[in-house]
């Protein structure tokens, strides 16, 4: 039934090349907790579909905002544990671990000074910043959580407009900043400003994690055009890319 669902995906993208790397570290598949996949139904059906193309391992990372989407470590676990029990019952055999994507706002600050964060791997914490709004006392932020322990992982640092010039992205590095850039934003998925942007980080060699922050089936359509791309493979020729450590 997988080689089945991966020839229809093939034949989908035409001509498939095996994928470089096999562990995915940022999506949004807890149904209906974010943004993300709204049912339990879509969120095995796009895991269905990331196995097929040769994901063995998917590190999701519902948002925690505040603002927009309050969630907290048992909001997150409970749905986690509803869509394991799934993935189990239809017998999909994925490692399937959480996290969270954290905005940059108080409350993220908060949980810091309380050294209740949600990591994976080694302690790496995935974060997000302000589309619009550079951000004000980053670097004290990200250097009390490197003295906690934690790897700090700035989200499509392309995706931030305050943020474009090789200046910009090498201060962030400079912090002790690790890259996670999403591979749709090669394809223009986010507009021709994003698209230049992540090509420069690209060249740059800047990058350490590619991500696939899948919220949708729009996001996976483009997502799987994006590994068969020029830019995925110039990706992993310029960049030393961590996800496989996972
Ligand atoms: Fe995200």
């Amino acid at each position: 039934m997988f080689k089945q669902l991966s020839e229809k995906i093939a034949f989908r993208l035409g001509k498939t090349t095996p994928l470089a790397h096999s562990v995915d570290i940022h999506s949004h598949l807890i149904p209906a907790i974010d943004d993300g996949v709204k049912s339990l139904d879509s969120s095995v059906d796009i895991i269905r579909q990331l196995q097929a193309l040769g994901f063995k391992k998917i590190i999701t990372t519902p948002h925690i905002m505040s603002h927009r989407f309050p969630n907290t470590k048992e909001i997150i676990l409970k749905g986690y544990h509803r869509l394991q029990k799934e993935l189990k019952k239809q017998e999909i055999n994925i490692e399937l671990e959480v996290a969270a994507e954290y905005y940059y706002d108080e409350y993220f600050l908060e949980l810091i000074k309380k050294n209740e964060i949600m990591s994976f791997g080694e302690k790496y914490v995935l974060f997000e910043l302000s589309y619009t709004v550079k951000p004000f006392v980053l670097e004290q932020s990200v250097a009390k959580l490197i003295a906690l322990g934690y790897k700090p992982v700035l989200a499509h640092p392309e995706r931030y407009n305050y943020f474009s010039s090789e200046k910009h992205y090498r201060s962030l590095k400079e912090m002790g900043l690790a890259f996670q850039i999403n591979a749709i934003s090669t394809q223009g998925f986010y507009g021709p400003r994003v698209k230049k942007a992540v090509e420069k980080i690209i060249d740059l060699g800047l990058v350490d994690f590619i991500g696939s922050d899948i919220h949708s089936q729009k996001y996976f359509e483009s997502f799987a055009r994006a590994l068969q791309s020029k830019s995925y493979a110039k990706l992993f020729k310029k960049n030393s890319i961590k996800n496989n450590y996972l």
